[in-house]
């Protein structure tokens, strides 16, 4: 029963949010700076509490901006919504047109339109699996994972309520046209996972989680997950190799 109960949840309510991925590898990590000449902070320190790893947790002063860094040490404000979430017309692995686990902020949601039309023409089909969440999914989210797998191994693949980038709006999880491998690490091997790394940037999202950076970035490799940052920002980083930390020359999560 138990078990079945699980089965459903994961189906109706966590298959949409996240493929129910249940990754759980850390791969050694790179802490090379990249020489970025410091850009001006997203950041501002307002609490004196330390993050999991006994670096402080900041409150992002700026949420509303488009390359905003959120992460584990850099949480959004309490009760932070994005203002200009829309629905971009793309297609998702769920039904539903009312959820919204559709929704991206507006210049996300145009920009991810845009990459999605690009791959069809390039003969790649893509799907969106989970997209904006609310403060209060993430927290089902983040305790599903955790009763399953335990605190410490879902904080590899699963960020805290108030530290996902996907409560911004800026974030999308994709996957082939298919609809297998989404959210699985079978999806790098896809010829989708290929295009993503080669022509994410051009429509101003980066592949927030990069292989060989889980010590920067606090997560596991999820060539899914992309994070609109605007075409300038995202063509640094990508071209560079680097996480959005690096770029901001920020403490790295994992040290
Ligand atoms: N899987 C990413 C880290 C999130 O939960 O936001
Ligand atoms: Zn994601």
């Amino acid at each position: 029963m138990l078990k079945i109960s699980s089965i459903m949840l994961c189906l109706f309510l966590l298959f949409p949010i996240t493929g129910c991925s249940m990754k759980q590898y850390v791969a050694p990590g790179d802490e090379s700076s990249h020489g970025f000449t410091h850009m001006s902070t997203p950041i501002r320190n307002t609490s004196k509490s330390s993050g999991q790893h006994g670096n402080p947790i900041q409150v992002v002063n700026n949420p509303d901006s488009i390359p905003v860094l959120v992460n584990k040490e850099n949480k959004l404000p309490d009760g932070y919504q994005p203002k200009d979430l829309v629905n971009p017309k793309i297609p998702f692995v769920f039904g539903g047109e009312l959820t919204s686990k559709r929704k991206m902020r507006a210049p996300a949601a145009a920009a991810i339109e845009k990459l999605f039309a690009a791959a069809k023409r390039q003969g790649i089909s893509l799907l969106g699996v989970s997209a904006y969440r609310s403060y209060d999914t993430q927290k089902v989210l983040f305790n599903y994972y955790t009763k399953k797998d335990g605190y410490k191994a879902a904080l590899a693949y699963s960020a805290l309520p108030g530290t996902s980038e996907h409560e911004t709006g800026l974030a999308i999880d994709v996957t082939g046209g298919n609809g297998e491998c989404a959210a699985e690490d079978c999806f790098a091997r896809t010829k989708e996972a290929k295009w993503l790394q080669k022509h994410a940037a051009d429509y101003g999202f980066i592949i927030r989680y990069p292989k060989g950076k889980e010590t920067i970035t606090g997560y596991q490799y999820e060539p899914w997950h992309l994070r609109y940052v605007g075409k300038t920002i995202a063509q640094k980083i990508m071209k560079s190799g680097i996480t959005l930390e690096e770029y901001y020359h920020a403490i790295p999560v994992n040290k």
